[in-house]
């Protein structure tokens, strides 16, 4: 195997979820590279349907934060969950969210995709759009890794899609779809299991 070949199976294996960082920025060029390399994606018909939104400021991450924090604890509790468990976890997410040096919001714009007359084609066309900004997605926690950055994608828009709209004041189209967290690490993160090849194919 080359060198090259090793280096990036090293990356994927090593990479895990960072939620905690120490707090020292990110500079600029380096964000910058790991950005790139999301755009470097691949996606259905080359239309590139992310769209990115940078928070670096405390204001703009805590209120964002706060407004999911919200939305957290409504949800939860009309599924009947126990409040202190709630207030809790609301604490931990606007924590994880506010402590983060950047915070990218992941966001699809369905403007380039095609556009079909009949419902089979139509959530074709969304769910390829929805799969390209997932890989670019994968791109950047990746090149986070790689430049020694920890990273995190948090689902939190995609229950909020409304809320994270207003807050960002987004572009007409853009639609919420995740929300990474990013930083140098103050963690080394867990190594969660992964099923076996075998048990997740079928080989024909
Ligand atoms: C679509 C998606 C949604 C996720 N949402 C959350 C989340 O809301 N909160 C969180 O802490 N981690 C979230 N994660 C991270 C996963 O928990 C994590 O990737 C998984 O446990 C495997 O751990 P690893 O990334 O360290 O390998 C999400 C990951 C994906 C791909």
């Amino acid at each position: 195997m080359s060198e090259s070949t090793s280096t990036l199976y090293r990356i994927i294996q090593e990479r895990r979820s960072i939620r905690r960082f120490d707090g020292s920025s990110i500079p600029p060029e380096v964000l910058q590279r790991v950005l790139e390399a999301a755009t470097m994606a691949p996606s259905a018909h080359n239309r590139q349907p992310w769209r990115f939104v940078i928070i670096t400021t405390m204001e703009d991450k805590r209120s964002l934060a706060n407004a999911l924090g919200e939305r957290l604890a409504e949800d939860r509790l009309a599924d009947g969950d126990d409040p202190g468990q709630i207030e809790r976890d609301v604490a931990q997410s606007i924590e994880r969210i506010s402590n983060a040096p950047v915070v990218v919001i992941g966001c699809l714009s369905m403007e380039d995709m095609d556009i079909y007359p009949d419902e089979r084609r139509i959530t074709a066309e969304y769910n390829m759009a929805v799969q390209s900004v997932s890989m670019a997605a994968q791109n950047l926690l990746l090149a986070a890794h790689a430049e020694g950055l920890g990273a995190c994608w948090l689902c939190a828009p995609l229950f909020a899609k409304d809320l994270v709209r207003e807050e960002l004041s987004l572009p007409e189209g853009w639609e919420p779809q995740g929300l990474i967290i990013l930083g140098y690490p103050a963690e080394a993160g867990q190594g969660r299991p992964r099923r076996l090849v075998d048990e997740v194919s079928i080989w024909r």
